[in-house]
């Protein structure tokens, strides 16, 4: 039986370390670079490159490598980066995160505004730096470029905090909803498990179950942070409740309740699991993951 906890500790540990490795710098570091730091290594739960090295497990493939970790990595500064950006007074005004000041509060907007930029810029110099040797081939690398490239940018990510920010007082259908939920949060979810994918040389087969897993838990994922907008506790989430509903937010609670969405996570979540019905137990971190989705505290 696999002990989620003590997997994701490892996992997130070695993950923590290479980014405390990125983002070393001497003592007294410059205010930028304090900035990325202060947002990047807070109390992040690290989902996005876990889920990336457990599809690398999940094909057998080696996730302890330093290329490995290091493309797990890139996934973290970019979703780092998009939190600092969500959280600015011109987006969700966010006082909140990881439990502590947003990074506009605790330093200034303008300052948050550079460290996202700088954490984005990072992301790719980190890819581009992984040298193309044994492990990793210079074209492998290229698509994880392209993979990670495409998800953060205005077809991916970018559209759907458009969308996001467009909505407040809509009321948006639910395929709409979907839709945008499946850019701001899904987009990278599936390029955290194509990314492992690609560098555990997956198949076509293999790719497609791996992308329709991801599909389900980056949609089930989103519907619980609206969950837990409205019923969290913010001592546990790091984050103010209640903020979606003051922004008028169409969110999928809001939409259609909080028990409808519950359920839609568990359908989700079910639907993930029979994506992996033909892998074997090495993909039971990809499972546990999924599952803790549906009644996640933070
Ligand atoms: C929050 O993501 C933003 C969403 C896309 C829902 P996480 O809940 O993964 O945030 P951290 O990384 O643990 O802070
Ligand atoms: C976050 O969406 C999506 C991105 C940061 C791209 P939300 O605005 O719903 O996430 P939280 O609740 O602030 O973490
Ligand atoms: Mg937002
Ligand atoms: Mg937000």
């Amino acid at each position: 039986m696999l002990d989620l906890s003590t997997y994701l500790h490892e996992r997130k540990k070695r993950i923590d370390e290479m980014l405390l490795h990125i983002l070393e710098g001497p003592a007294g570091a410059d205010r930028i670079k304090e900035a990325m730091r202060y947002c990047t290594l807070a109390a992040g739960k690290r989902i996005r490159p876990i889920l990336c090295l457990a599809a690398i497990d999940a094909l057998a493939g080696d996730s302890k490598t330093d290329a490995a970790v290091k493309v797990a990595c890139a996934l973290e500064l970019i979703h780092t980066y998009s939190l600092i950006h969500d959280d600015l007074p011109a987006m969700d005004n966010d006082q909140l995160r990881r439990g502590k000041k947003t990074c506009h509060v605790a330093y200034d907007e303008a300052t948050a505004i550079l460290a996202g930029d700088a954490l984005l810029t990072l992301a790719f110099q980190t890819l581009a730096e992984i040298h193309p040797r044994g492990e990793i081939r210079a074209s492998i690398l290229a698509e994880i470029i392209r993979t990670l490239s495409l998800a953060a940018g205005y077809r991916g990510m970018i559209a759907g905090q458009m969308l996001d920010i467009a909505s407040e007082g809509v009321s948006l259908s639910l395929e709409d909803l979907e839709a945008m939920y499946r850019l701001k949060t899904g987009a990278l979810f599936e390029a955290s498990i194509q990314a492992g994918a690609v560098l555990a040389k997956a198949d076509a087969e293999q790719s497609h179950k791996l992308l329709t897993y991801a599909r389900s838990i980056g949609l089930a994922f989103q519907i619980s942070d609206d969950i837990l907008n409205i019923k969290g506790d913010p001592a546990l989430t790091g984050k103010s409740t209640g903020t979606d509903a003051l922004r008028q937010k169409s969110t999928y609670p809001s939409v259609v309740g909080i028990e409808k969405a519950e359920e839609k996570v568990k359908q989700l979540v079910h639907e993930a699991l029979e994506a992996l019905s033909g892998f074997d137990q090495r993909s039971d971190p990809l499972r546990a993951i999924a599952k803790f989705i549906i009644d996640r505290k933070r």
